[in-house]
């Protein structure tokens, strides 16, 4: 990889808007692939308050970007602002991803999901979303793409569990899941086809999950959405008892293709060299 800047007059433009913004491994990603494929292109972090979330999302046409991807705080918020979504944005509630249209037009969706269980096909080709029972720890916006994905792909049984009930219950009322207590979550496991970790637990300076895995099949998947650590604790004692693991960087990775090729025509791949290229980045 060379640090030559591909840019021209004539170059296509995207970002990512956060508030803040310098977290985000959007650049990394996407500029990785623009210098892969020699795109005269470029991928800016733009720092964005909320309050000015409508201002910086109307002057995109008028600046001729292509589109942004939104992080946090903005990606409900843009669900009011945007002048059109995709079936999936509205179910999640929340747009990831925009593209303006040939008419100045700022069209809204959601890769999230997509980018989820794209991260479990390529792992596991076999993986079917109907397979069995799903259990999901955690009830944020992240759990929201996850369960929709999920239901798309076909998945019936979904249990929650989360620290504080009431934000399962309102997702439950919302999506027909079921909810038990978070104290409870170590004898939920048993008969579970697919474990999927969407809380904050076990990331570098927080505590684990605390979860004893023994009524888990052992032929259940395993996921963690958290990439910092990409081994978290939890992957490691799945892998120890031999269940089948997916990380959490790859549903980052797989959420970013569709606006890539919407915004610079063409369709990127999720390489090994791409994953250890934004790794890099998460281990300074
Ligand atoms: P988002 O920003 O995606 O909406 P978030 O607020 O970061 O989500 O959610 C983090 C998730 O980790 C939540 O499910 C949160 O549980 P609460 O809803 O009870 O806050 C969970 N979480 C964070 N710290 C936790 C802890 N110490 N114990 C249990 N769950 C925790």
């Amino acid at each position: 990889m060379t640090t030559e800047s591909m840019i021209s007059g004539r170059a296509k433009l995207a970002g990512v808007m956060g508030w803040p913004v310098s977290h985000s491994l959007s650049p990394r990603l996407h500029g990785f692939w623009l210098q892969a494929h020699k795109i005269d292109g470029a991928y800016l972090p733009l720092a964005v308050a909320p309050e000015n979330l409508e201002a910086a999302l109307r002057a995109l046409p008028l600046m001729g970007f292509r589109g942004v991807n939104l992080t946090l705080p903005h990606k409900e918020l843009a669900l009011g602002i945007v002048d059109d979504i995709d079936k999936s944005a509205k179910r999640i509630g929340a747009v990831n991803t925009i593209v303006v249209n040939d008419e100045g037009a700022l069209i809204g969706s959601n890769t999230d999901g997509f980018g989820f269980i794209e991260n479990i096909r390529r792992a596991q080709p076999n993986w079917k979303a109907d397979t069995g029972p799903v259990v999901i720890l955690g009830a944020g916006g992240a759990t929201r793409a996850i369960c929709v994905a999920l239901q798309e792909a076909g998945a019936e049984d979904i249990t929650l569990m989360n620290r504080t009930r009431e934000k399962a219950e309102k997702l439950s009322d919302e999506f027909d899941l079921n909810v038990r207590d978070w104290q409870d979550r170590g004898a939920q496991l048993g008969g579970a086809a697919l474990l999927i970790n969407t809380t904050s637990l076990g990331t570098v300076g927080q505590t684990g999950l605390d979860l004893s895995l023994d009524a888990l099949p052992p032929d259940a998947l395993v996921c963690d959405i958290v990439y910092t650590p990409l081994e978290t604790e939890l992957l490691r004692a799945a892998e120890k008892r031999g269940n089948p693991t997916v990380d959490g960087l790859g549903m980052l990775l797989h959420q970013a293709p569709p606006g890539f090729a919407a915004w610079f025509g063409v369709e990127p791949e999720v390489t090994e060299e791409l994953r250890r290229f934004v790794l890099a980045a998460t281990l300074v």
